[in-house]
């Protein structure tokens, strides 16, 4: 008994610092968390990772593009981010001669690194809660609409007070909890960034869709850029005059590598999380949503697997759009089933049971059934938008005729959509999408939720497939002659199009049945969700709340960590480039790897290379990219995905399955030498071990 008493309190002991992996922070109010970061290991303080008064390592983490996260690893301002946030501008710089997704590129010296318009990196200069500034003149009686105009004026006045457009310093003020606070975030934007190095696709994408989200993982995910001033360090569109940007902080690395319960700390931009919603929303995601796109989307990449499989230009075209379509779908299916592994409706339904009774008598009382009988009204509506987007929407034919219309109707021209369309679009594949997809949405929906015209079209026809047969035969999308030669004149014809008819018969149902229902009962939920943020809060004082994500900057820790994925099997926490010859196999497009690779590990030596790691950081999507920090502030690698087991994360964080997959910074600087013998970009890294 004793015995079992002193077990329960050891239990305790360390239960806290289990569950302190959950949690994406605030930088700027890391001295909050700073006690339990170093109580985990870091070696730092509070001021080392944000500061306003002196370089901090926040200086040299960035927000690439608008989805991803990099980091400056050099005073030149050599910058890190994943092969997938950089795909787009490697395959821009690609063409037959020069296949850079396919072969890697290098450039050799700053003279040969590619310039790309468009593409930008913020860095955040500071953040500031300005609550009480943006709700300046808001009064509890005014209407919520009201309250949105206060919140607006007084947003754009902060805004304006402090950007400078010609200096690049941009600001925003974001909504966090729910719009209980509001925070300014201000950020210097770069423009001239160039790429400097990628390793071929079969490195940097090595495992593809079949590996993605999932470990055992070998992806050398990576790419490298530089950023580039004028010569007072300032912000500048593309010149050959400008210069390398000279970074307040950059990260050293560490070559010292990681061990299962190694501190680690991630630095990134996470995109968008829901951790603080009801059991409803929950059993929406979990129940009606994930498994419905899940379904819809298994059918459509079945059939674009077995095109694929038939013919090499079918594969070529049709790689990235599977690529995209899969790999939502993946994520999806880690949800659902974490979602009900976890039995995360009916915790959250107890924690509503025992939130009601504290309720019972305060403002909040009655919350919750309001919250319920929003999403009631919402749900079914939401539910046939959803399954709209994800059906009739993805019919290839369908959107290109309305993006057609639109440029005629703008009075742009068609060559840019066309010529982008024809490129990568396979009709067998559309039309058996078409079929699958129609029919789907007949069997699905219930009577109330389907168009009048769906309904009186597929009567006429008979059949789903009968529909096809004429759409396809008579619509002159399918021919690019005809599409080629449509001049502003021809918008009429156009408008009476079976592609664009359907399209548009669609989009008018769901501006008029489904749009209302959906924008009214959204802002009724924010609104509901606004109190109820602050009520949790209020019903559990002793707990730390993070804001969901918004693509902030946010700190999160936690340390090196294998797990069980499922009964008797242990994942350790660190793969090897003897795991990647382990896959390697020529006829395996995803497995294929280059042969200087297979050259390197036959001359031997490198079983031991590390090439990915896993830890218990709370990340996101808008995390790829994001540096992985060790104790001592020190890069050790660049986090670019989660194990699927643990997607569930972005609503409920389980400190036993949410792992982030991080690319070993080690595996990075062998692929330079070894494949890319780009030995310049070594020597311009700081190493600190
Ligand atoms: N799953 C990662 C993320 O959500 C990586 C996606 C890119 N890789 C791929 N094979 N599709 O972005
Ligand atoms: N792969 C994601 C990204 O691109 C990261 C994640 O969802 O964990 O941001």
């Amino acid at each position: 008994m004793k015995k079992l008493f002193v077990l329960t309190l050891a239990l305790l002991a360390v239960l806290p610092a289990l569950r302190a992996e959950e949690g994406m922070w605030l930088p700027m109010l890391i001295s909050q968390r700073i006690e339990d970061m170093q109580a985990h290991g870091f070696r730092l303080t509070a001021e080392d990772v944000y500061s306003i008064n002196q370089a901090s390592l926040k200086d040299a983490v960035v927000l690439f593009g608008s989805g991803c996260t990099g980091e400056v690893v050099s005073r030149d301002g050599l910058l890190f981010t994943n092969h997938h946030c950089g795909y787009g501008q490697i395959q821009q710089h690609s063409s037959v001669e020069h296949d850079y997704l396919k072969d890697g590129f290098w450039a050799m010296n700053r003279g040969e690194e590619l310039p790309n318009p468009g593409l930008t990196v913020s860095f955040l200069e500071r953040m500031d809660e300005v609550t009480a500034a943006v709700l300046k003149g808001y009064v509890p009686t005014m209407s919520e609409a009201q309250r949105d105009s206060v919140v607006r004026v007084n947003s754009d006045a902060i805004v304006k007070s402090v950007a400078n457009p010609d200096k690049g310093v941009r600001a925003r003020v974001e909504a966090l909890y729910y719009a209980n606070q509001y925070f300014l975030f201000v950020y210097k934007v770069y423009r001239d960034v160039r790429l400097v190095g990628a390793p071929p696709s079969s490195i940097g994408k090595f495992g593809g869709d079949t590996d993605n989200w999932m470990w055992p993982r070998h992806t050398g995910d990576f790419s490298i850029f530089r950023i580039y001033a004028d010569k007072n360090n300032e912000p500048a569109d593309y010149s050959e005059d400008n210069v390398p940007f000279h970074p307040k902080r950059f990260f050293e690395i560490s070559r010292a590598g990681v061990q299962e319960g190694d501190f680690t700390f991630v630095y990134g931009c996470p995109g968008s999380t829901k951790e603080y919603v009801t059991s409803d929303e929950v059993r929406y995601v979990g129940e009606v949503s994930d498994p419905q796109k899940i379904a819809l989307r298994t059918l459509r990449l079945d059939i674009l697997q077995k095109y694929m499989s038939q013919d090499q230009a079918v594969r070529i075209q049709y790689s990235s759009k599977y690529a995209n379509i899969s790999n939502a779908w993946k994520k999806w299916q880690g949800e659902s089933k974490g979602i009900a592994r976890l039995h995360t409706v009916a915790a959250k339904q107890d924690f509503e049971r025992r939130f009601a009774a504290w309720a019972r008598g305060t403002r909040y009382e009655g919350l919750l059934d309001r919250l319920s009988g929003l999403y009631a009204r919402r749900n079914p509506a939401f539910r046939a938008y959803e399954y709209y987007t994800e059906t009739v929407r993805t019919v290839e034919l369908l959107s290109f005729a309305a993006q057609v219309q639109a440029a005629l109707a703008g009075g742009r021209e068609v060559a840019p959509v066309s010529g982008r369309f024809y490129k990568d679009y396979y009709q067998p594949i559309d039309e058996e999408i078409f079929v699958a997809m129609l029919s789907a949405f007949d069997k699905n929906l219930e009577p109330g939720y389907k168009p009048e015209y769906f309904l009186r079209k597929l009567a006429e026809y008979g059949s789903v497939e009968a529909w096809r047969d004429d759409l396809y035969a008579r619509s002159l999308f399918t021919d690019p002659a005809r599409v080629a030669a449509l001049t502003a004149d021809d918008l009429a014809a156009v408008e009476a199009d079976p592609a664009w008819e359907l399209y548009d018969a669609f989009s008018q149902w769901y501006l008029a049945e489904l749009r209302p229902v959906i924008s009214e009962t959204a802002q009724d939920i924010n609104l509901a969700y606004r109190a109820y943020m602050r009520a949790q809060m209020e019903f559990e004082p002793g707990k730390a709340f993070y804001p969901d994500a918004n693509l902030t900057l946010r700190v999160a820790y936690g340390h090196v960590a294998g797990y069980s994925p499922s009964d008797a099997v242990y994942y350790a926490p660190v793969s090897t480039l003897k795991g990647i010859i382990e896959k390697d196999n020529p006829d395996i497009f995803d497995y294929d790897i280059p042969q200087a690779l297979r050259d390197i590990y036959a001359a031997g030596g490198h079983d031991a290379q590390p090439v990915c790691f896993l830890a218990t950081n709370h990340t996101s999507g808008g995390n790829s990219g994001s540096p992985v920090i060790n104790a001592d502030g020190r890069l050790i690698g660049i986090n670019f995905d989660r194990v699927w087991e643990g997607t569930m994360s972005d609503i409920v964080f389980d400190p036993d399955y949410c792992r982030n997959i991080s690319l070993d910074i080690r595996y990075l600087l062998f692929v330079v030498k070894e494949i890319g013998h780009a030995d310049w970009l070594l020597d311009e890294m700081v190493f600190a071990d």
